[in-house]
């Protein structure tokens, strides 16, 4: 009998990767996927741990679906509700004890037993756990991709964190690093292609420690692993995300000089650019290090552009650590980039430092940091005008006549032009560039145009 499930996601692409890889899990059994959540049989709130604001949704989520599950009830119906992801992964006891509406709770690297935990909890009549970090990988109990992925698709790599910086609590809601060996990715890249995607972008969470078996018996870097994708005939574009600084080695320097396919966009998170606060945050880095891998990265490959990650207001950030910060975004010039005021997490060693810095001080320094990122982030796209840029449309626009689609620097083109089938290579010139996005206009008719 078909049954529904309507899953959300928070939090990162890895976490979007895993809501389809559970869907996949489900198909089986007979459930496909809704938007609604009124009526569904089965609701997944895939969840997020990363700030505290992000820990704490998932329980207002839960007070919205109560009635919801018990109008399901009251019409002799059921309303399965599952709370996946890394919120399951470190407060998996706290849920199940303050929300006793929660029929199972499974982390991360367990979500491959989705079908055993939901009859067990049909048994029991809920109240199930499963935070296991079981040692045989999830992957290999995965079924095959089941839905058509969009014209560009994720694809994870590696899972896992061994950085432990003192701030973050991935290491801990997603384990230690596990690299997946070479040929179930190839195959899984091949099956994407397959199903129509174009654009597959490799995700880990720390995707560059990617050390994988191949079946010569040697163990393969992330560059190497581009290099071998990138052959693979109807893929137009790789990117990977994301990546720790010390781990960016020659083969992946080589990777961005040599693989065309490979897009000129790297998402290099620094956090700060205080040598004092990248210590305390345990980064293994200074800022030198950092500016040093961003320059032998642009010599490798000039057209190469660089977005980052920070936080303010760590414990015990002086004005002067600010302005350290302040000044390597000066220095680097990023293309884009997220800014985030510090959360202590339950569990971190960062959250027992002393010298918490207070909010409004905390506010200023981020406000002062994105009025500079977005100057930046806009200058970059301005400077987009009037060049030629391959563009691979995505979809129709918001207005009919307009198609949508990405640059290689990740942009958001519009452009006015006749319907272009998604997946679509369309060299566009730039005409527009605006803070969050570009306008272009094809630049020769699409027959010549297709790259
Ligand atoms: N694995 C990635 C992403 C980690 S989470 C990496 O190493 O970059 C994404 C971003 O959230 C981090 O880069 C960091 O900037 C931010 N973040 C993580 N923990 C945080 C915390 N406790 N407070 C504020 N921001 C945090
Ligand atoms: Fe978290 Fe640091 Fe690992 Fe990134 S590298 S996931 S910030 S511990
Ligand atoms: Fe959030 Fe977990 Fe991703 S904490 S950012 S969903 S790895």
């Amino acid at each position: 009998m078909a049954k529904t499930v309507h899953i959300k996601t928070y939090g990162c692409q890895m976490n979007a990767y895993d809501s389809g890889r559970m869907a996949d899990v489900l198909a089986p059994l007979g459930y496909r996927t809704t938007e609604v959540v009124e009526g569904a049989d089965m609701v997944i709130l895939n969840t997020c741990h990363i700030r505290e604001k992000a820990g704490e949704k998932v329980f207002s989520d839960l007070g919205r679906l109560r009635p919801l599950k018990q109008a399901r009830e009251a019409a002799g119906a059921a309303m399965t509700i599952v709370v996946a992801g890394c919120t399951a992964q470190a407060e998996g006891e706290e849920l199940r004890r303050r929300a006793p509406i929660v029929d199972v709770v499974v982390g991360p690297l367990a979500y491959h037993r989705l079908p055993e935990l939901v009859a067990q909890a049909v048994r029991q009549g809920g109240g199930v756990l499963d935070t296991d970090m079981p040692a045989e990988p999830k992957f290999d109990a995965l079924p095959a991709q089941s839905a058509r992925p969009g014209v560009s698709a994720f694809l994870t790599v590696q899972e896992g964190c061994d950085k432990f910086c003192s701030f973050c609590v991935v290491p801990y809601t997603r384990g230690a690093e596990y690299s997946r060996p070479v040929a179930e990715i190839v195959d899984e890249a091949r099956h994407l292609l397959d199903l129509g995607a174009r654009e597959i972008v490799l995700l880990g969470q720390n995707v560059n420690a990617y050390r994988g078996a191949a079946t010569d018996g040697t163990s393969w870097s992330l560059g190497r692993l581009i290099e071998r994708l990138a052959e693979l005939p109807g893929l137009s574009r790789l990117r990977y995300t994301t990546s720790h600084p010390l781990d960016v080695d020659d083969a992946l320097v080589a990777a961005h000089r040599d693989v065309p396919a490979l897009m000129p966009f790297l998402h290099l998170p620094v956090q700060s650019g205080s040598d004092r606060i990248l210590a305390a945050m345990n980064r293994r880095h200074d800022a030198a290090t950092y500016l040093r891998v961003i320059e032998r990265l642009r010599k490798a490959q000039p057209a190469l552009a660089f977005s980052s990650d920070f936080i303010v207001g760590f414990p015990g950030e002086s004005e002067r650590d600010f302005q350290a910060t302040m000044a390597l975004v000066r220095e680097v010039g990023f293309a884009q980039a997220f800014s985030f005021k510090y959360s202590a997490r339950p569990g971190t060693p960062a959250a027992n430092l002393d010298l918490r810095i207070d909010d409004a001080t905390a506010t200023a320094r981020l406000h002062a940091l994105q009025a500079q990122l977005w100057q930046d982030q806009e200058a970059f796209n301005r400077a987009q005008v009037g060049r030629v840029l391959p563009v691979l449309i995505d979809g129709p626009g918001r207005h009919s006549g307009q198609v949508h689609g990405r640059s290689p620097y990740m942009q958001a083109v519009h452009a006015e032009a006749s319907t272009v089938e998604p997946g679509t290579m369309v060299a566009m010139r730039i005409v527009e560039g605006r803070l969050n996005s570009l306008v272009g206009e094809p630049a020769a008719p699409p027959a010549a145009a297709a790259a």
